[in-house]
């Protein structure tokens, strides 16, 4: 039997407060595997921090399983557990410096002066940041006082890292840099990283897995790619990236998965359908990704059982330097966004606003989801 890293098993986690009950958590089983880098991605309010923190083991599940390398945490306490948290706000003690504050949880564990001193220092050199360990934490920059928040929960050699949000409180270009930074610190050390955030760039840059989070629940997990190119839902399509709804009604079967969709402008497609949809008709949504677009004012010569061809008119187009964003009204009320790079400065297309164009896409780049 394979034993994960971390494994949840249908864990819900109910808060009562007032007389109300808010589910928090709702029935969510999950294996992450030894080395992954894994994101817990989802909206405010969704229960990232709530599933991390029941995995920390400073809060337990109201029913269900945490499992960490095989063994059961019921009965564990947070500071047993082969896991250590990095927060948001760092919480870094201002009095002391980088290295006591590094050693300080070792020091309380009872490893000596001087065993603590050296894992400390390797720890300050694991996140490239050696010179510093004489400051106190107000002397360094917020990118500098993030790495140390990570060099003390690392000096612990903890078998898991839990990461609610760590670079929420940085500027955006640092936010970058430190992105690209702990991805390479976790690849060299080899921990599992579980990493909690809302910003979905973020995930789909840094890690192995997402599990997408809605409401308690946890819609998918796959593949940054899996994710963006198959989406499961409306919501986690909408969460990841920019995507066109197209209204559109699911006719019949057409066999090997495929079926004929019609959408609203009247065009009729063969689109591949997940196994739920192969059980169903009538409403549903196509999906397709804006730079899957392609557009042009001349006529289309393509196969139609691969390609999709539709008429639409030019509502906007939209000159943001790496890109044109052309706005094509498909239907009445349905607007087609369309992402098309300027590869050189002839690219943009010659086209007004209120003309009738084309815009096409390979059928295999669309979505069927249920609406
Ligand atoms: N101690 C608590 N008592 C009552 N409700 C709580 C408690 N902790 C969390 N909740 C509720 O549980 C839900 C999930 O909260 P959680 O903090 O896990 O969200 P989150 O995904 O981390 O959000 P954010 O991105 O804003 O940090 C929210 O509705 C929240 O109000
Ligand atoms: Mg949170």
């Amino acid at each position: 039997m394979t034993t994960y890293d971390v494994e949840l098993k249908n864990i819900i986690k109910e808060f009562t407060s007032g007389g109300s009950t808010v589910r928090a958590v709702d029935d969510v089983s999950v294996q992450i595997e030894d080395g992954e880098f894994f994101a817990l991605l989802g909206p405010s309010g969704c229960g990232k921090t709530t599933t991390l923190r029941m995995i920390a083991g400073f809060e337990p599940p109201t029913s269900g399983n945490v499992l960490i390398r095989g063994t059961a945490m019921e009965n564990i306490p947070a500071y047993h557990r082969p896991v250590n948290t990095v927060f948001q706000d760092y919480a870094l003690f201002p009095h002391m410096t980088v290295l006591q504050n590094i050693m300080f949880g070792l020091q309380m564990e009872g490893v000596g002066k001087k065993d603590a001193t050296k894992r400390a220092e390797e720890a300050l050199e694991m996140v490239r940041l050696p010179d510093v360990s004489k400051r106190k934490p107000n002397q360094l920059s917020g990118g500098q006082q993030q790495r140390i928040a990570l060099a003390r929960a690392l000096v612990k050699r903890p078998a898991v890292l839990l990461l609610d949000e760590p670079l929420g409180a940085l500027d955006l270009k640092l936010r970058k840099n430190m992105q690209y930074e702990l991805k390479e610190m976790q690849r060299n050390i080899g921990i599992t990283f579980i990493y909690v955030t809302h910003d979905q760039e973020e995930a789909i840059t840094m890690a192995d897995r997402i599990a997408v989070m809605s409401d308690g629940k946890m819609l998918q997990v796959g593949t940054p790619k899996d994710i963006y190119e198959h989406p499961n839902t409306h919501f986690v399509a909408d969460f990841i990236g920019e995507t066109n709804f197209i209204p559109a009604t699911l006719e019949s079967l057409i066999g090997n998965g495929y079926g004929k969709v019609r959408l609203s402008d009247n065009t009729v497609i063969d689109a591949e359908l997940s196994e739920a949809l192969q059980k169903s008709s009538g409403d549903v949504t196509v999906a397709i990704r804006p730079e899957r677009v392609g557009i042009s004012t001349n006529i289309i010569d393509a196969d139609r059982t691969e390609m999709t061809v539709l008429n639409g008119e030019l509502v906007e187009s939209q000159y943001i330097g790496t890109d044109t964003r052309y706005t094509v009204r498909i239907a009445d009320d349905v607007d087609l966004v369309v992402r098309v790079q300027n590869v050189d400065y002839k690219s943009s297309l010659n086209v007004e606003t209120g003309q009738v164009i084309k815009v096409f896409w390979h059928n295999s780049s669309t979505t069927v989801l249920d609406r």
